[in-house]
């Protein structure tokens, strides 16, 4: 039941820092600082790739995985959207982890790629959060997310758990392949057991994301931007808006702003931009200053430090606690769920079966 929320995503929305914190302690041992012995039973040191695929929001997670197994674990890692990863014939090495990732487990397009590779003989890992589903079962390897039933169609705190199990996974492979030391893993460790904590602070933003929000509503066209893990983020921010409330929503990464999009902007085209004071804040606050020049409208997804930092005008500033660079993504996500669920609010769309949407896609 939605219990005494509006809507199913709403409650969903306000689970994550539980069912975070349930997902993570099945791959870390918080007192010890460690990776749970068997967790992530896959020898990563003999894996030459990972070839992962996925669909919607679960390709997104996947994703900012592949930033960090190759920063983290030095493992590269090719990712692709199960529809045209199904039909590529890609040449798959043997030793390489084909990975999956769904909430469902049910996707067609996800369930073919699957079943492709483990005809050429690689190891299947999924990460799924319905343990019953046909990819469990026809896994080699489940990583589960522990989110609980998600009702609302628009995806939220399976997002949230798909990527707290992808960093564990990344600092359990590079524990086995010698990139991080004992040290480094316990560092890591703690910083991830702390997202709960930071995801309660993000959701007390709830009423300043709401009244942005208002402002959104208005709107046709939404561009969101970031860079490296906050690239992701914007294309599911843009995906979370269009599909409750059908604005019109693109996401870029920063970079690519002048090779095109930039023709876009003007005074009605608010653009937000999703930017941790991290390695890579003072390069997406140089695009922010060409978004400026143009008459944009800037909302600015940052920490305290960033916000400290930009000296930019932008209409409305979210600021988020300063977090450990690693568990970014994750709180990001939070008042990017927000400002889509508000603004679908607005709108008066049917926030938990949006139009022409299914929960789970199976068929392609
Ligand atoms: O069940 P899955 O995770 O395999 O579903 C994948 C996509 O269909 C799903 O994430 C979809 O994009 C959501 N509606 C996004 O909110």
């Amino acid at each position: 039941s939605k219990g005494n929320h509006r809507h199913f995503m709403e409650k969903e929305i306000h689970e994550q820092p539980e069912v975070i914190s349930h997902t993570l302690a099945n791959y870390l041992d918080f007192s010890k600082g460690r990776i749970r012995p068997g967790s992530a039973p896959v020898d990563f040191a003999k894996i030459d790739r990972i070839a992962a695929s996925a669909c919607g929001t679960a390709y997104y997670a996947g994703l900012v995985g592949k930033y960090w197994f190759e920063r983290i674990a030095r493992l590269p890692v090719d990712i692709d959207v199960a529809s045209e990863f199904r039909y590529r014939e890609m040449p798959l090495s043997k030793d390489s982890l084909a990975l999956f990732v769904s909430q469902s487990g049910e996707t067609a397009d996800t369930l073919a790629s699957l079943r492709y590779c483990k005809q050429q003989g690689l190891t299947i890992g999924t990460i799924v959060n319905v343990r019953e589903s046909t990819m469990a079962r026809e896994s080699h390897t489940v990583f589960p997310t522990l989110a609980g039933p998600e009702v609302g169609v628009a995806s939220t705190k399976a997002f949230t758990c798909q990527l707290s199990v992808l960093a564990s996974l990344a600092v359990a492979a590079g524990k086995m392949r010698g990139t991080i030391n004992e040290d480094e893993e316990r560092q890591l460790v703690r910083e991830l057991s702390e997202i709960p904590r930071y995801a309660n602070q993000a959701l007390r933003l709830e009423p300043q994301i709401e009244a942005i929000s208002r402002d959104l509503s208005q709107v046709k066209h939404v561009l969101y931007l970031g860079r490296g893990t906050s690239y992701p983020l914007a294309l599911e921010g843009a995906l979370k808006l269009k599909e409750i409330s059908y604005i019109h929503a693109e996401g870029y990464a920063a970079g690519e702003l002048k090779h095109g999009p930039i023709a876009l902007i003007d005074e009605s085209m608010p653009v937000i931009v999703i930017a941790p004071y991290d390695h890579w804040f003072e390069k997406t606050v140089s695009n922010m200053q060409e978004v400026a020049a143009r008459g944009g409208k800037i909302i600015l997804i940052t920490d305290e430090k960033g916000a400290a930092a930009s000296t930019l005008n932008t209409m409305h500033t979210i600021v988020l606690p300063d977090t450990p660079e690693i568990i970014a993504p994750i709180i990001y996500a939070l008042p990017i769920q927000m400002l889509a669920y508000y603004t679908a609010v607005f709108m008066g769309t049917d926030v938990d079966q949006p139009r022409n949407l299914a929960k789970s896609v199976t068929v392609e």
